[in-house]
């Protein structure tokens, strides 16, 4: 069989826990939301949008990077199957596929991510793309169904890419890896993992503020999901997109700023949310990397960094990881 889609994301379910996180995000003194919940299918289109962007470097460095070391990636190291998570479009992954699947090779591609739409598009293309590729699409939530995902046949390359990673605070960075560290049972196994860099305060700041004002529009689109979501009445309109470089905790911070006080009716919820001219929603962190902290990131989960390569202008680092 080439093709197989398992969903994970039961809707009675999803719908609790979306309810869960808004109340508990909304009602706190710092008012948060979770960034999964950016990627409906308009989420997931801005998004792609955001990559073309000259101001977001991240994609196509990460791109560009991913064409120079595949050739020596896979000299010595062959893998059957190749799970991506938070896969997306699986554009980049294309450099991957045209590697392993030369030659006719047969390579069963599991993607993993929450958004059904983006992830069915994406098989389609690359079934009829690569006739020798099976794929295995599994619908989730990476931090809650990496269990889900079947033992590997044969050896596995876990993909992680677009420091996807680095939306996700500490504690939450660790659990992750030490779910993809149960998806590597063979010492053989390996983790691809992209992380973006500390690096200048203007490019990093330019890159979550593009002038033609898409970060905006991606960041807003939250509060369109969260209206469908619960039945609420924000107008997104009158939140102002806010980013920054937050250089002790070396991250950017995403924030929807209200310019004038604002009450939210939750429909679903039953709550009036309350806002001060001025005050925030923080809706999403964006950390940066250096080597060490990737190192010690890694080693909290079992995992050892065994290549390192970066862009000429240290933008961004593909980090192939293994079984400690
Ligand atoms: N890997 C692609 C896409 C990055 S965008 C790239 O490098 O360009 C982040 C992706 O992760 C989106 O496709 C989004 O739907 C997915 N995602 C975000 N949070 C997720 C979660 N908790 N579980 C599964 N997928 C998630
Ligand atoms: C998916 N993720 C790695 C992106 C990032 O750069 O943190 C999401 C994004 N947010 C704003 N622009 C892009």
């Amino acid at each position: 069989m080439r093709y197989l889609m398992e969903v994970y994301t039961d809707e009675r379910a999803q719908q609790q826990r979306l309810e869960e996180d808004v109340r508990q995000g909304l009602t706190a003194r710092q008012k948060s939301l979770p960034p999964k919940y950016f990627y409906d299918r308009a989420g997931s289109i801005l998004f792609e949008r955001i990559t073309e962007l000259p101001e977001y470097y991240p994609t196509r460095t990460e791109s560009t990077l991913l064409g120079e070391i595949v050739p020596g990636l896979f000299r010595d190291f062959f893998p059957d199957e190749i799970v991506e998570i938070g896969s997306g479009s699986s554009e980049k992954t294309r450099r991957i596929l045209d590697a392993v699947s030369a030659g006719g090779r047969t390579v069963r591609y599991v993607p993993l991510d929450v958004d059904r739409q983006t992830i069915e598009s994406s098989a389609a293309r690359l079934i009829r793309d690569y006739p020798a590729l099976s794929v295995h699409a599994v619908v989730g939530d990476f931090e809650r169904d990496l269990p889900h995902v079947r033992p590997p046949s044969g050896r596995r390359l876990a993909l992680f890419l677009g420091s996807t990673i680095g939306n996700l605070d500490e504690p939450a960075r660790r659990r992750l890896l030490a779910g993809v560290r149960g998806l590597l049972p063979d010492h053989r196994d390996r983790l691809l993992l992209g992380v973006d860099l500390v690096k200048d305060v203007k490019i990093l700041e330019a890159a979550y503020d593009d002038s033609a004002g898409v970060t905006r529009d991606f960041n807003r689109n939250i509060l369109h999901v969260i209206n469908r979501g619960v039945d609420g009445n924000f107008h997104p309109e009158a939140f102002r997109h806010r980013a920054f470089y937050n250089a002790a905790a070396a991250r950017i911070e995403m924030h929807l700023v209200a310019d004038s006080a604002q009450h939210v009716k939750l429909g679903r919820l039953g709550l009036t949310i309350r806002f001060r001219p001025g005050e925030g929603i923080w809706t999403e962190s964006s950390y940066k990397f250096t080597r060490e902290s990737v190192e010690s990131m890694l080693a909290t989960a079992g995992l050892t960094l065994s290549e390192w390569h970066v862009d000429p202008s240290n933008y961004f680092a593909l980090v192939l990881a293994a079984p400690a």
